[in-house]
């Protein structure tokens, strides 16, 4: 625990410094001397900072164990070098910055609107220290956007439920059904919160398909996700695709978002996708009165879809050994009352709150896994006309 802490605020409080990332970066070549260094920052940033500044920012990186000097045979000189720990440091800066650049995607066109940040800025934002959903999701799901600390959490859920991957495949398939199913009922709007990592094809690409007009508004807080979503969700030239990074536990603040009110008009109905996000709403944050608040902007005639991880089949043995993938608390499994609870009012498609692996099963993938295998409910409901 230790360990990750001290990584995470030297990682961190390198990515704050300006000059920290280019010499950690020039010492990744290998040791060198005090003036290779200073010729090392021209050829990377076209520019050095003085003597001093290199010199200071030497001292506070040795301070922090992250650089050393190496004495060398024959001469006073010593050489400055990484230590394993400046090695870890930055092994983590370039592989965010890997997953972050989006001079490493294809994109296709462009109409997202989004100020672009400097790479270290983007950078800071994002912890690969610790697991967060949307990466580890992506890499239940085959995907290559993900650190360790993901994939680690990712096997410890899978050392307990060995169908978890499985599970994130169909619930995938559950998202997509449902969107072809609205769109095909004449939904031409779509918000789509906690979307994920985009893995094509994505919501909009659906709904495109069918209506090319449709417009989706996408909305997640993992930062990555960030970076992703402005490189990669496009647009048909007739239809439209925004992004906001922002938070479900702040419903006020989306559904004011100028970037959602220029895409949608929440006085039409409207499709909302709540999949595989609201089991990391915790109870004393108010899942009920998010959700709430959010179906009573809807116009009569909207439809809420929603997707949610249950324990309800899942063998008590195997819930305990959940607890260590959840150990932050951000998890909440629900049961199929609660999930009912939080749809009140709303008008339920058949079959109701059931099992993904159940639902329009005719469409789904065959064989059909089991409702154990899977371990989320799945419902679609309407907004009752007024
Ligand atoms: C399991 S993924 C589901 C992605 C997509 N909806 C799907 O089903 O394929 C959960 C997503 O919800 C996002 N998320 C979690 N808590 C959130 C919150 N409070 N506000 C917005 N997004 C959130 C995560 O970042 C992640 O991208």
């Amino acid at each position: 625990m230790f360990v990750t802490l001290d990584l995470q605020s030297l990682f961190k409080e390198t990515l704050t410094r300006v000059w920290h990332v280019p010499i950690l970066k020039v010492l990744g070549s290998g040791p060198a001397r005090y003036a290779d260094i200073r010729d090392g920052l021209v050829k990377l940033r076209e520019s050095s900072p003085g003597d001093g500044t290199i010199s200071t920012e030497l001292r506070i990186l040795r301070s922090k164990g992250l650089v050393e000097q190496l004495s060398q045979p024959n001469t006073t000189k010593k050489l400055w070098a990484l230590t394993d720990l400046g090695k870890t440091v930055l092994r983590l800066i370039d592989e965010v910055d890997s997953l972050t650049n989006p001079e490493n995607f294809q994109v296709k066109e462009r109409r997202i609107e989004m100020p672009i940040s400097d790479s270290q800025e983007r950078a800071a934002a994002i912890d690969p220290t610790v697991p967060h959903p949307a990466r580890r999701y992506d890499y239940l799901l085959g995907g290559k956007d993900n650190f360790a600390a993901d994939r680690e959490s990712a096997h410890e859920i899978e050392a307990v439920m060995p169908t978890v991957r499985l599970a994130a495949r169909e619930n995938r398939g559950f998202l997509q059904r449902a969107v072809k199913y609205l769109a095909g009922e004449g939904v031409s709007q779509f918000l789509d919160i906690g979307s994920g990592i985009p893995t094509s094809p994505n919501t909009h690409e659906i709904a495109q398909a069918i209506d090319p007009a449709a417009q989706v508004v996408y909305v997640d807080n993992d930062p990555l996700v960030l970076t992703h979503a402005r490189a990669l969700l496009t647009s048909t030239p007739e239809g439209k695709t925004a992004y906001i990074n922002a938070d479900l536990r702040d419903p006020e603040g989306i559904l004011n978002d100028d970037q959602l009110r220029s895409t949608i008009d929440l006085s039409k109905p409207i499709g909302i996708i709540l999949v595989a996000v609201l089991h990391f709403i915790r109870d004393d944050e108010d899942p009920k009165g998010i959700i709430t608040r959010i179906i009573g902007s809807l116009a009569p005639g909207s439809w809420v879809v929603i997707s949610h991880v249950t324990f309800d089949h899942m063998p008590s043995a195997a819930l305990s050994g959940l607890e260590k993938p959840n150990r932050d608390g951000r998890f909440r499994a629900r049961s199929r009352d609660e999930l009912a609870d939080f749809m009140t009012g709303l008008d339920l498609m058949d079959p109701g709150i059931q099992s993904i692996a159940h639902w329009w099963a005719d469409e789904a993938p065959q064989p059909r896994p089991t409702v154990e295998d899977v371990a989320i409910y799945g419902a679609i409901g309407r907004v009752k006309a007024s």
